[in-house]
């Protein structure tokens, strides 16, 4: 099957109140093991690569194992781009074999954010295969490439600016801000989202899909793993699996986790040296940092997102 957009996946997403899953890669472990845990469970998949994935890992490195993923699963995969920053950023990506794309205009005025998204949508809509186009209302705290969001400066979406959003531009689906955050601190205190707004949101839209970033659950096992062999990350905490369920079952059609997936890699790897003090065989070592991330996938896919015999 060739690389798709999103627009059938999230339909079908939508109809069965579940989500795809939308996965960050960086390099070929990281590709494999989510393409082989999704293959496992039978799962259609995001494929999301970032500014900061393209400076590491080179567009064309990572597009053609994503090809290779591809012949090699026979999956639904979109290739997307995420958190683009400016229109060039997204036309490098469409004109490179992209299906999908996001523009992140949240750090812009209501108006320039819709002047921008309008600008990308006109393009990823005029290609033969029509890109889709995911944009954000609203902003997140936390860290992405260069952009360091506080709590202080991030904003709920608000729900009565969403249907004139969608119009002007024509997006094909939308991040909002409902709460959750970017990297492995996402609450002081107790995790809280604000389920109100995305389920006004899912009436002012119905039918659209809703996008969820920042929704890794910084599973607790993983982050003890690394404290025990070595690493410090004291306070980790993500969003907990029962509210990304809750998201998933409303108007949510993408759950996007990066951070997770981070954690398993490291804490496998951490685990391997100190158990292997005399490895120096990367093919030994990330074997298991590889298996790591397609075991995470797995519980995403069944635990999380219910996308799995979804393919
Ligand atoms: O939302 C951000 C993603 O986790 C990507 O992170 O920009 O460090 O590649 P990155
Ligand atoms: P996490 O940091 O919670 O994994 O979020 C990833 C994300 O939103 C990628 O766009
Ligand atoms: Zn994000």
């Amino acid at each position: 099957m060739p690389l798709v957009n999103t627009k059938e996946m999230f339909k079908k997403a939508y109809e069965g109140g579940y989500a795809v899953g939308a996965f960050n890669v960086n390099n070929m472990e990281i590709i494999q093991g989510i393409t082989e845990g999704a293959k496992l469970e039978n799962a259609p998949l995001v494929l999301q690569v970032s500014k900061g994935a393209r400076a590491y890992a080179k567009h064309v490195y990572l597009m053609k194992m994503i090809e290779a993923a591809l012949e090699d699963t026979d999956l639904p995969i979109a290739v997307h781009l995420d958190h683009g920053p400016d229109f060039e950023t997204a036309k490098s990506c469409i004109d490179g074999g992209f299906t999908s794309v996001m523009i992140d205009g949240s750090h812009h005025s209501f108006e320039e954010n819709i002047a921008l998204t309008k600008r990308v949508v006109d393009y990823a809509h005029s290609q033969k295969n029509y890109v889709t186009v995911e944009a954000e209302l609203g902003r997140l705290a936390g860290v992405e490439d260069d952009v360091q969001v506080s709590a202080e400066d991030s904003s709920y979406t608000h729900p009565d600016e969403v249907e004139e959003f969608v119009k002007r531009t024509g997006c094909d689906s939308l991040a909002i801000a409902i709460g959750t955050s970017h990297g492995a601190f996402k609450f002081k205190g107790e995790p809280m989202l604000r389920f109100d707004i995305l389920e006004e949101v899912g009436k002012r839209l119905p039918g659209f899909p809703i996008v969820l970033h920042g929704a890794s659950s910084v599973i607790p096992e993983y982050v003890e793993m690394i404290n025990k062999y070595g690493g410090v990350m004291p306070g980790a905490q993500g969003v907990p699996e029962a509210m990304l369920r809750k998201a998933a079952s409303m108007a949510v059609c993408k759950i996007n986790i990066d951070s997770d997936l981070r954690l398993a890699f490291t804490a496998e790897l951490r685990k391997h040296f100190v158990e292997h003090p005399a490895d120096f065989d990367p093919r030994q070592y990330l074997v298991d940092a590889r298996d790591g991330i397609r075991s995470m996938v797995r519980h995403k896919i069944v635990n999380v997102l219910g996308s799995n015999g979804k393919a």
